[in-house]
């Protein structure tokens, strides 16, 4: 089997991704340098977070708006662990890269004046987001998805899933994490067609994987949401921080049994929408002076407080005093899917919403040119950490750092080209021995158990005890599928249990390691402590 090699490997065609290979692939174009950019997927090429992406992207652009007060809010909305400087940098590289994204052919709402459309979030003090309706996550990939296309260099693998990096290790060479000048040298990744494993050598490889939310019973998240790129690290001893700081959205559409779960957008609650229980009372002003607009934290530990004490399974979003017209040209994907799957009017009813995985904050330490511990492996988007979100994300800062983040690993990473070497010997996937799996039933389960324990003992509301007992049940699990894995090819949901027990110990184990209540960490031994 031959062995092609890339000058640059990219794992993930969401924004992240997309928007570091349209850079990549321009700038060598611009300069006549024929170069070879893999993009690879691991199913269609537009199933990603980024498709679901609802209420826009945040940036400051109005004249009365400052970046002061973005940068402010970021802070405020991460409990003060943000690094400032990131959080700088960000809010200051907004412009310009949603500029970018314009010039890609991107289309934000605007008013008859020409004027951005600007909305509100939770957590935002004045009207800084960029939105196509309730779709703005659809639209930026339809728009980067289009302009990859454009650019003979890049090879796009859909159905080909990443499975390890390689590094020195597969040339016998000992790695730790205190191993100086670790490399990445790229991927090996399974073609789901041809069920083999093909090694793409890579120059440069960038992890643009997403998040997570398929560790939780209930997410936001589509299926591809696995965790892979952060496992993928961590296998290969890359530093990855901040994984307790897991975000349950407020509101997501109540509807036991779906699985992902449909977002109701928080720019609903930014255009009037209030929270109330299901006797129709009001209650965020027991929690908080911003009411429904508090940051996401705080509202769904909230929701979470007042479904323990009423013995409820949802809330209520109320926007029945919203005009029905200004609700069909603001959330015309919301309304209809309301309607169309529960027949809920929602200028009529109030919608039944719940509080679910969403987001993760932590990931791939990256530092500020998207640069990991490893040598020429980079991170962007939701699986790395760049130190922005602290220990809450400010609503529609994801999509932005991403852009800045595939900004800074496009400008390393051009400065890095025709500097690298390729080792001779590196092996291809060695599955001698293995057979094809028997047991995908335990897989199933496996899965389900991992889920249950998640949720049930990793939730929004933390103890000791709850997470100690998700670590002792992990690892059961943890034990049961190394044997299976050793023993077989290896298929797409072994690799993804894999990855996913992977996420869970680390999400468990910096959980257990916080001291403190911070953001999206609420361990209720740690209230008086
Ligand atoms: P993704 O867009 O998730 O892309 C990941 C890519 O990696 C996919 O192509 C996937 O197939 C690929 N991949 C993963 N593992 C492998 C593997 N092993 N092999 C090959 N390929 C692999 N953020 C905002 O800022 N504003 C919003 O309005 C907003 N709304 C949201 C609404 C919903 C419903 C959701 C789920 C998220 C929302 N977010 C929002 C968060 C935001 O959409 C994501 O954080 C962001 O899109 C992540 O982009 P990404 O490029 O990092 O990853
Ligand atoms: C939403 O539309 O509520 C999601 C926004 C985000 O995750 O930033």
């Amino acid at each position: 089997m031959n062995m092609p090699t890339y000058d640059f490997i990219v794992v993930g065609s969401g924004i992240a991704g997309l928007s570091y290979t349209v850079k990549v692939a321009q700038y060598f174009q611009d300069k006549q340098i024929p170069i070879k950019i893999a993009l690879i997927t691991k199913t269609v090429a537009e199933e990603t977070n980024t498709k679901y992406a609802q209420g826009g992207i945040a940036a400051v652009w109005d004249q009365q708006d400052s970046f002061d007060k973005h940068i402010q809010d970021t802070l405020v909305a991460g409990d003060f662990e943000s690094d400032p400087k990131v959080v700088e940098l960000v809010v200051k590289e907004a412009p310009e890269r949603l500029k970018e994204l314009i010039s890609y052919g991107t289309d934000f709402d605007r008013r008859s004046d020409g004027s951005f459309d600007l909305v509100k979030e939770g957590g935002h003090s004045d009207k800084r987001i960029l939105h196509y309706k309730d779709s703005t996550g659809n639209e930026i990939e339809r728009a980067l998805l289009e302009k990859v296309k454009s650019f003979p260099s890049v090879d796009f693998f859909t159905h080909y899933f990443a499975v390890d990096l390689i590094t020195q290790h597969h040339l016998g060479e000992k790695v730790t994490k205190d191993t100086p000048h670790k490399k990445c040298f790229g991927v090996y990744v399974l073609n789901k067609k041809t069920k083999k494993v093909e090694t793409f050598i890579g120059k440069t490889t960038l992890l643009a994987t997403g998040g997570i939310g398929q560790v939780y019973q209930s997410t936001t998240n589509p299926t591809i949401a696995t965790g892979d790129g952060i496992a993928m690290a961590y296998r290969a001893k890359g530093f990855v921080k901040g994984m307790q700081y897991i975000q349950f959205h407020p509101t997501a559409l109540y509807q036991p049994g779906k699985k992902p779960n449909f977002l109701i957008s928080e720019a609903v609650r930014g255009h009037g929408g209030i929270l109330k229980n299901l006797d129709g009372s009001t209650f965020m002003e027991k929690y908080d002076e911003r009411l429904s607009l508090a940051p996401r934290d705080i509202v769904a530990r909230a929701i979470d407080s007042e479904m323990k004490k009423n013995g409820t399974d949802h809330v209520y979003l109320d926007t029945r005093h919203i005009p029905k017209e200004e609700i069909i040209a603001h959330f015309p994907m919301i309304y209809h899917y309301c309607l169309d799957q529960l027949g809920i009017d929602m200028s009529q009813e109030m919608i039944p919403v719940v509080p679910c995985q969403h987001y993760l904050c932590g990931g791939i330490i990256v530092n500020e040119y998207s640069q990991t511990n490893i040598e020429h492996l980079y991170a962007a988007g939701e699986c790395s950490h760049t130190g922005l979100h602290g220990a809450n994300r400010l609503a529609s800062n994801s999509l932005l750092e991403a852009i800045v983040y595939a900004h800074r690993a496009f400008e390393k990473s051009i400065g890095e080209f025709g500097t690298q070497t390729i080792p001779a010997g590196i092996p291809h996937w060695n599955d001698e021995g293995t057979r094809n799996p028997e047991e995908m039933v335990l897989v199933t389960e496996m899965t389900r158990e991992l889920e249950s324990i998640m949720s049930n003992y990793v939730g929004i509301v933390r103890t000791n005890r709850r997470l100690k007992r998700a670590y002792d049940r992990l690892e059961l699990i943890y034990l049961e599928h190394e044997e299976l894995y050793k023993q077989s090819k290896i298929t797409v949901p072994l690799c993804e249990l894999r990855n996913m027990i992977n996420v869970a110990y680390l999400i468990i184990k910096h959980a257990r390691a916080q001291r403190e209540n911070k953001g999206l960490h609420y361990n209720l031994d740690l209230l008086n402590a």
